[in-house]
Parts: C-alpha cells; structure tokens; sequence
C-alpha cells in the first residue's frame, strides 16, 4: 500500500462522516439518478445468474439491486454504514461488509465481476483499490468502472462549483468526484494494476429532479454537500445552490441536468 496506515485511516473516518449524514436522501433522490449507468455497468460486465459480483463503494445498494434481478450472487463495500443499512434493506441476501476499498477484505480470485461506480475517486490511494480488485478478480474477470466524464461535459458541475466555492482551497480533495476523468488517469491506474481495457465509452446521464426541494436534498445528501454545510452552513450551502440550479429549472418545474459518464470494463488476464 503507498499511503501510510494512518494517513488510510484518517482519510477513511473523513469520507465515512462526508457519506454518512443523509442515507434516506441519498439512496431515494441522488442515487437513482445514476440508474442508467448501473444498468449498462451491469450489461458492459456481463453479469449473469452465473456472476459472482462485488460492488466497491456499493452505497445504498441499488446497483446490487439490479445485479439481483439477474440472479447474481452479491457482495458488497462501502465505507459508511448508515448507506449499507439501506442496501441490507435492499439486497437482505448478500455478503456486505463495512469498511474501505483499500485493503478487501475478501480471497484471491473470489470474483467474476468488480464494479466501481462513482466511488474508486474515493480510494485513500486509487492505485491500492485497483490492485486488490486486481487481486480479487479471478483470471479473466472484468471490472466495470462507472463516473463522470470530464467535468465541462457535465451540466452538475455547476453544483459542485458552487459548493467548492464555500470550501478552503487546502479542503478541496477531501472529494474530488473527477479525480479519475483526467485525461489518461484511468487508463494509467488501471494498466499499473494489470487490467487490461475491453471496452471504454461515453454516453449520456441526465440528472432529472421532480422539484427545487428534491433537488436540494439530492445534491445535499453527498460528501459534497456535507461538508460545505459543516464549513459554511445549511442556509449558504442553500443559497449557492438555489443560484445554481436556476439555468436547469425546465417550464414544468422539474430541473434537469445533462451529464455525460464515462463506463470503462477492463480484465484481468487469464
Ligand atoms: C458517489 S457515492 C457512489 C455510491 C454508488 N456506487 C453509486 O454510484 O451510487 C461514493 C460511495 O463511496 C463510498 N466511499 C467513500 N470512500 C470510500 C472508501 N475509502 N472505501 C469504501 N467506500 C468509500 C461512500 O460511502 C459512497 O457510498
């Protein structure tokens, strides 16, 4: 591992408090917006009723949800508890465990199928989680990695901008939900840890939300929004992001994002 143990585990407490406030908002209004993109995930690795499947940085669960209708056996990580709490509701059947994707805590070679959908960003060192995903993955196993494409193809940008801009410059990468779209930074990560790209896309995810207030609860159930609340307060972090939203609000009342994701599968070798 490259970061000290310590430096894992402090990092690890901080994203466990940035992820963990508002479960109940997260797993109803922010995390369907991605659904699209865990379906595809799923279609992209072929997982089947045969696929031993883990998910890093699982959340709420309901990418696993949906490996469920297909019949896959499930396993699950993810850092904060209070989200696993909704995913056990969920998924009751699978093996989920509490804790960070830097050190798995499963066997060599357990897995068919290891997905990282909007979460390896949130590694204590990217490099580490892909090497024991790497480790994790049989021979021939593929991992699917799902996130935002670069950031001035995303209309949502201007939510993050907008909470960044409460935050201290020295505060910035405590999360960084870009980390991996620089150009040639996942390519890079994944070929140090020995996975092999299979296919690699981008295709569109818009972010739909039904009224101001879902949309406020939405953005502010994220590591973002928790912790431009905990620096600057509920009724700023509000403010900047009524301002924000305004250029999404359609005639209907709804506000629309249009975000373009990246969906990468790579392999491990036979
Ligand atoms: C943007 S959410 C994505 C959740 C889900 N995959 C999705 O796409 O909706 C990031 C997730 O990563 C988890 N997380 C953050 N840091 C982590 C770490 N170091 N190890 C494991 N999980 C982590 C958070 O608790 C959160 O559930």
């Amino acid at each position: 591992m490259r970061v000290a143990e310590t430096d894992r585990t402090r990092w690890e407490a901080t994203q466990r408090s940035l992820w963990s406030r508002r479960p109940d908002d997260w797993s109803q209004l922010a995390e369907p917006q991605n659904l699209q993109l865990f379906s595809d995930a799923l279609d992209a690795a072929g997982v089947t009723a045969q696929t031993d499947l883990l998910d890093v940085g699982c959340g709420s669960g309901l990418a696993l949800a949906l490996a469920a209708q297909r019949g896959a056996h499930l396993s699950g990580i993810d850092i904060s508890g209070p989200l696993l709490e909704v995913a056990r509701g969920r998924v009751p059947g699978a093996d989920l465990r509490e804790g960070g994707m830097d050190v798995l805590p499963f066997p060599d070679s357990s897995f068919d199928v290891v997905l990282g959908i909007n979460a390896l960003q949130f590694a204590a060192d990217a490099a580490s989680a892909l090497h024991e995903i790497t480790r994790v993955l049989r021979p021939g196993g593929r991992l699917a990695v799902g996130g935002f494409a670069r950031p001035e193809t995303c209309q949502s940008t201007a939510l993050h901008l907008a909470m960044e801009s409460l935050v201290p410059p020295a505060q910035h990468d405590d999360h960084a939900p870009y980390a991996l779209a620089a150009p040639g930074a996942l390519e890079r990560a994944l070929a140090d840890a020995g996975l092999a790209v299979t296919q690699d896309r981008e295709q569109p995810g818009d972010w739909r939300y039904g009224d101001l207030d879902q949309a406020l609860r939405g953005v502010l159930s994220s590591a973002g929004g928790t912790r431009a609340i905990g620096l600057a307060g509920e009724e700023r972090v509000r403010a900047v992001l009524i301002e924000a939203l305004e250029p999404f609000r359609t005639d209907s009342g709804e506000f629309v994002m249009h975000n373009r994701f990246r969906l990468t599968v790579a392999e491990r070798a036979a």
